[in-house]
């Protein structure tokens, strides 16, 4: 074998030096590095060379937009323009954090970033060492979540290795995420703002700062401005399903159980990831997608998974779940 073949198959270098991705960022290279949400497949957002290699990498169609991230809120005049008063106000509670608004764009986003819209979707990471990244690499850092299209969302540097670690240059390791699920997507040019993503910060900590938020009209479903919002999406290999009721295990199949708390019996399944036993809704969120990787490595019949309370994170995690069971 030639070494050529070797390095195309070889898993790039994972570690925590900052210096060496930040590097690769600035010179057009394709870095995944942990924020508190998920792992984000990060290019230099101004580079269509650099962003068309996001788009390949991940096998994402180009109509499917990504979010830029940002170092600090100086920087946040350079994408997008800040006109709009609520933008200060959400900033200032919930930035840095899992928090996207969506703003008019300025004309140096490449369309590319923005799948041609005049809006771009722009937050500041939380992770102290994601921001330490952006901060480093001098440029507004254009990320998806680093996972092939449609699949689970990576939460451990290793998600990211198994599944694009031979694709890109470097895994900045940020270990476990600690919030677990995306950030939430907010659309502050309609009024009320409408929410296109449930995600991180939750409905009602949005509602308490600016009021009423409009929720996604069934119209929203089918014509999405949000692609994450696309019927299947964060889906297992393993078929998935929702129960709602505390039904048994159907004895003839080999049944995962995906369960909000301790169930009343484990009897019958193959294998139970309990997210929470003191069904905390926050760890539950955290626990999540690695749950869910780990049972879809079991090849199983099936994957059986508690709905949650629909309140809090509890929210993003149905929409999470219902994306995932979704066929087509
Ligand atoms: O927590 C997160 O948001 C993670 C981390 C890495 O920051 N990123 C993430 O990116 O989840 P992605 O590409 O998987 O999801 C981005 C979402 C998609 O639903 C996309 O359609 C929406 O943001 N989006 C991006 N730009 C938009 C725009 N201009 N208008 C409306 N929706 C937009
Ligand atoms: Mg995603």
């Amino acid at each position: 074998m030639s070494s050529n073949t070797e390095s195309t198959s070889a898993i790039c270098p994972v570690g925590t030096d900052v210096e060496r991705a930040a590097q690769l960022l600035a010179n057009g290279g394709v870095v995944a590095f942990g924020t508190e949400t998920v792992y984000g497949l990060g290019a230099d957002a101004l580079n269509p060379h650099a962003v068309s290699r996001v788009f390949a990498v991940k096998e994402r169609p180009k109509f499917d937009p990504l979010i830029v991230h940002l170092a600090d809120y100086e920087q946040l005049s350079t994408v997008a323009d800040v006109e709009n008063s609520l933008v200060e106000q959400l900033a200032a509670v919930f930035w840095p954090g899992p928090l996207t608004l969506v703003l008019p764009k300025k004309p140096n986003v490449p369309d590319l970033v923005t799948s041609g819209l005049p809006t771009v979707a722009v937050r500041i990471p939380e992770h102290p060492q994601a921001r330490a990244l952006i901060a480093a690499a001098g440029k507004p850092i254009a990320a998806p979540s680093a996972n092939p299209f449609g699949r689970i969302s990576p939460t451990r540097a290793d998600h990211v290795a198994e599944q694009l670690g031979t694709k890109i240059d470097y895994i900045f390791d940020g270990g476990p995420c600690r919030v677990g699920v995306e950030s939430t997507v907010l659309d502050v040019s309609t009024n009320p703002p409408t929410l296109l993503r449930p995600g991180g910060v939750t409905v009602e900590a949005l509602e308490d700062v600016i009021g009423p938020v409009a929720l996604p009209s069934s119209a929203a479903e089918t014509h999405p401005s949000a692609p994450g919002m696309l019927p299947s999406h964060y889906a297992p290999g393993t078929p998935l399903q929702i129960r709602e009721s505390v039904t048994p295990p159907d004895p003839s199949r080999k049944l995962g159980l995906l369960a909000f708390r301790e169930p009343s019996s484990r009897d019958g399944w193959s294998n139970v990831e309990v997210l929470s036993s003191t069904g905390d809704l926050v760890e539950a969120a955290a626990n999540f997608f690695a749950a869910l990787r780990r049972l879809d490595a079991l090849e199983l019949d099936g994957i059986v998974a508690d709905s949650f309370p629909s309140e809090g994170l509890g929210r993003a995690l149905n929409d999470r779940l219902q994306r995932a069971a979704h066929t087509e």
